[in-house]
């Protein structure tokens, strides 16, 4: 079967959505999901969305996403993403957005290496509110159509000029061709076996670059969040937000003690817990907040306190065992600052792509503020373009092994991993 559309983004996380969103509205747009619409990082944030809060802000704001980025960041890109915070923090309001207030003014929260308060909230779920508000603006626009469940096996090309992408629906290929192709397929985690991110995120986006001789960029920067509920499953593991540092809580040794500067950047807290474990040969630390003000916290991290309570923890008393996993993926595909990567009519957006503005290390509460503002910005260039771009259609291949092709994508990833990270094969899952 073949479909034809203006746009085509695969991925519905906070760059897809919100993309979608700014395109013009006489474009047809295919937005595609490999699962469930909601099965994003997207809906999984917690922590909130970092801003600048007035134009005082935007130089202490620069610097911090710089020095947590360990100044590998691309400069330019942090100060469009600084310069745009504003604004895009405005539009989200606009499309409905509640974050959290104090009569008509907005609370900003702290994470690690924030030099001041500076991130927007709802509650404990940001994501969650974001991602809600963005699908209801999204289900009520005619030009936009969701495709639920269809895989990305490969991009149709042809003299490195992206024509669309092939896809898999029970055991079915379909084709869609398009003026322009937004991949916003999310991160790597699902290549871990530790990691806060949705268990299908398998970095397609990755496979299908290395497939098609896309410029990739920064592969060995993989962040590990410092406190990721520690237990021992195969699913994903569940997050205690930065915020909960942010907001006073202590991480604690085996012995009761505190060993670390809680909201110094990711990397180094990181970093500072691993060796905490193996010098008293534990396999996690602590996370108290039993010296704060038990409604508060409630009312603060509802979520949190009631994922806790059901693997047996009452955060207001008891300390939350956690340990690092495997949490964002700072490289990607090699984008510039209108998200454009090194093919023709072709885009990336959100954690797939790397622009460089996070450099090492990507400052707390900084990946939901990416994906606003270089979605927009990609949005942006197509909306000037599309009328002067024609649809072109060629004979796309025809995939009969369709459980090879997935195989094949995933072999490709772990491989580009294990090649630029050795000392993290044993995380990775097998192929
Ligand atoms: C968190 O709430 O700790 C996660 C936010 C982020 O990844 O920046």
């Amino acid at each position: 079967m073949d479909i034809e559309c203006d746009v085509l983004i695969v991925g519905t996380g906070i760059a897809g959505l919100y993309s979608a969103l700014n395109l013009r509205d006489d474009l047809n747009i295919a937005l595609i999901s490999k699962g469930d619409i909601t099965k994003t990082n997207t809906y999984l944030a917690q922590g909130g969305i970092a801003t600048a809060k007035d134009e005082h802000d935007k130089p202490s704001f620069i610097e911090d996403t710089l020095r947590a980025g360990n100044y590998k960041n691309d400069l330019t890109a942090v100060r469009v993403l600084v310069d745009e915070s504003i604004e895009n923090i405005k539009k989200l309001i606009e499309l409905g957005v509640d974050f959290d207030k104090s009569k008509d003014n907005l609370l900003y929260t702290r994470e690690g290496a924030h030099s001041t308060n500076r991130i927007v909230h709802h509650k404990d779920y940001t994501g969650k509110e974001v991602a809600d508000s963005l699908i209801e603006k999204v289900l009520k626009r005619k030009n936009i159509k969701i495709y639920k469940n269809f895989y990305l096996c490969d991009l149709i090309t042809q003299n490195n000029r992206c024509l669309g992408g092939i896809f898999i629906k029970e055991s079915k290929q379909l084709n869609i061709f398009s003026k322009f192709t937004i991949l916003a397929t999310g991160g790597i985690g699902g290549l871990f076996k530790n990691s806060t991110n949705q268990r299908i995120l398998t970095g397609d986006g990755l496979s299908i670059a290395v497939k098609n001789n896309i410029k990739l960029k920064d592969i060995q920067y993989i962040q590990f969040h410092p406190t990721a509920f520690y237990e021992s499953t195969n699913e994903r593991r569940f997050l205690i937000s930065e915020s909960v540092r942010g907001e006073g809580a202590h991480l604690l040794n085996s012995k009761g003690e505190r060993f670390v500067d809680e909201l110094l950047p990711r990397d180094e807290v990181s970093s500072k817990i691993y060796s905490e474990m193996k010098k008293t040969n534990s396999s996690n630390v602590y996370l108290s907040l039993s010296h704060l003000n038990s409604s508060y916290i409630k009312q603060r991290f509802p979520k949190i306190y009631s994922e806790c309570l059901k693997r047996g923890i009452d955060i207001t008393k008891d300390s939350i065992p956690v340990a690092p996993a495997q949490h964002y993926f700072m490289g990607g595909i090699e984008v510039d600052l209108y998200s454009k990567t090194s093919m023709e009519n072709l885009f990336a957006a959100g954690e797939v792509s790397c622009s460089g503005v996070h450099g090492e290390n990507r400052l707390a509460s900084n990946s939901l503020l990416e994906g606003l503002v270089f979605s927009r910005r990609a949005a942006d260039y197509i909306n000037n373009l599309s009328d002067k771009t024609p649809l072109k259609k060629v004979s796309p291949k025809i995939i009969t092994d369709f459980e090879m092709v997935k195989r094949e994508n995933l072999k490709i990833a772990i491989d580009l991993i294990k090649e630029k990270r050795w000392d993290l094969k044993d995380e990775l899952i097998s192929y």
